[in-house]
């Protein structure tokens, strides 16, 4: 059984048609990232996901279970941060723990053990304001990570970050996501990016929105920077952007 099952999915807002009939299976520790042009409903399928939008018709499955509105189960990353800024690192960390009822000495382990996997355990005293965009980025994750979540949605989490913050994340995030078997769904605007995180990558298509393409990267867990510069990687970039136009 998949980890999430999305099967002849539609949204519609009023009568306009977002998505329609969506069939998408995840497995559990994959990575699968949307891509495709803007406004072809990425986000609405993340959204979806979240049950933070209902469906018109069709199922959203998460471990055999119907997805039926927005649970800790499944946590969202955006561009834009969510960190509070009156909140130390820590404390953004702890947050979703105390909502969930986590008891305190059980808080104090996860967010050690969050707050040492994405870095930022030097930093765990400053506010927001005291780092960079790429450190509250990695609170985003870390906050993200805490709740144990089945599912990572992540949408154009490092779309607003410069190239080599961005690349250092990417690796972060493979190594997290390896570490500790998580499954996520990556929207990316940047191809490169979908290819160096994704075990498949799919294209969607628009008006309504659709799965336009499913590409297999046949890259194994082991990714290194030097991947991207490889003459393979930089072929299937171009045969991505192909599908994409
Ligand atoms: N709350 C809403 N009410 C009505 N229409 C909406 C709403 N949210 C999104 N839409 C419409 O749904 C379509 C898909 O939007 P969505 O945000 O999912 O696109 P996207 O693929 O994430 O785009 P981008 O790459 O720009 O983020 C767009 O045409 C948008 O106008
Ligand atoms: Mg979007």
């Amino acid at each position: 059984m998949a980890k999430l099952e999305i099967d002849s999915a539609s949204v519609a807002y009023g009568d306009r048609t977002i998505l329609e009939s969506i069939d998408l299976n995840v497995n559990a520790g994959e990575i699968v990232c949307l891509i495709g042009a803007s406004g072809c409903g990425k986000s609405t399928l993340l959204n979806a996901v979240a049950g933070l939008v209902p469906l018109r018709s069709g199922t959203i499955l998460l471990d055999g279970k119907a997805v039926a509105g927005p649970s800790a189960d499944r946590v969202m990353v955006f561009q834009d941060d969510a960190v509070f800024p009156w909140m130390k690192v820590r404390e953004n960390v702890e947050f979703g723990l105390k909502i969930k009822g986590v008891p305190a000495s059980e808080r104090e382990r996860i967010i050690d053990e969050k707050l040492l996997a994405v870095e930022l355990f030097q930093a765990q005293h400053l506010y927001p304001r005291q780092l960079s965009g790429g450190m509250r980025k990695r609170v985003d994750l870390a906050r993200a990570l805490a709740v144990s979540p089945s599912v990572i949605l992540m949408d154009e989490p490092y779309g607003a970050l410069d190239a080599m913050t961005k690349e250092r994340l990417q690796l972060q995030f493979l190594k997290v996501c390896t570490d500790t078997n998580a499954t996520s769904l990556f929207v990316t605007h940047d191809i490169e990016e979908a290819l160096f995180l994704g075990d498949r990558i799919v294209v969607l298509g628009r008006n309504p929105g659709h799965i336009a393409n499913i590409i297999e990267v046949p890259f194994g867990v082991e990714r290194p920077l030097e991947l991207k510069r490889s003459g393979e990687f930089q072929r299937l970039r171009g045969e991505v952007a192909d599908l994409i136009l």
